[in-house]
């Protein structure tokens, strides 16, 4: 059964646009997958403490050698490590806060980001163990960081999110981004702003298809 695993993290909900975005993705996802699975993981619902000495002790005790209480530490982030070995496809909404990604998805990329479960090192060299998987990440901006304008090297977004997924292995993104959001504050049509960003949506899920059949 193909299961798409689907994380948002903006905080706006009802206003998001990529929580917008995402859910469009998912509908279509669902119409041509009957039989799939969809699990939602919204990590603004989510309790997640960043790491912490006890966190990266546990994550480096060799699991048979791990005491009930490491055990415990590392129950959240099995829980999310499981949900991502599970799934055959990705999707995130992320907005971007201060020029980088949400906190919320920073922290949940500390609970995900584990040697001999992610990555490992092999001969000294990194190797990511997320393989075969597809991602599509849906970004939405206030601003507008187009590459050759002087705006493009504020974006710490696509960049950060296409090294720290390829060093775990995810290769097979797509980026799609709705950049200038903040029209939509000073009156933009809502409709009319998002019109293009759904059609894209469409487009790349039925290219997806497409390399799928
Ligand atoms: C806390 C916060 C920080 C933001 N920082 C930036 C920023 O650095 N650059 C930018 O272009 N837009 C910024 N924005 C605007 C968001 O990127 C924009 O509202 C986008 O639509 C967020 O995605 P969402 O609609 O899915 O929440 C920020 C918004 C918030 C709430």
């Amino acid at each position: 059964m193909p299961t798409l695993l689907h994380i948002d993290s903006s905080p706006l909900y009802g206003r998001s646009v990529s929580r917008e975005l995402t859910a469009a993705f998912v509908t279509q996802w669902r119409a041509s997958h009957p039989d799939g699975r969809v699990v939602d993981r919204d990590l603004n619902a989510t309790a997640m403490p960043p790491i912490n000495a006890e966190w990266v002790g546990a994550v480096y005790t060799p699991e048979e050698g791990r005491t009930p209480q490491q055990k415990e530490i590392l129950s959240l982030s099995d829980s999310l490590l499981a949900e991502l070995e599970e799934a055959d496809e990705y999707v995130f909404g992320v907005p971007m806060h201060n020029f980088g990604v949400p906190s919320v998805l920073k922290l949940w990329i500390d609970q995900i980001a584990r040697v001999g479960r992610t990555f490992s090192y092999t001969d000294g060299r990194p190797k990511g163990l997320i393989i075969g998987k597809k991602a599509t990440f849906i970004i939405a901006t206030g601003g507008i960081y187009h590459a050759q304008t002087h705006m493009a090297s504020f974006n710490f977004v696509e960049p950060y999110l296409r090294s720290v997924f390829g060093f775990l292995g995810l290769t097979d993104a797509t980026f799609l981004t709705a950049a200038g959001t903040a029209a939509l504050n000073q009156g933009h049509d809502r409709h009319a702003f998002l019109a293009p960003h759904l059609q894209a949506v469409k487009t790349h899920l039925q290219s997806l298809q497409g390399v799928a059949a």
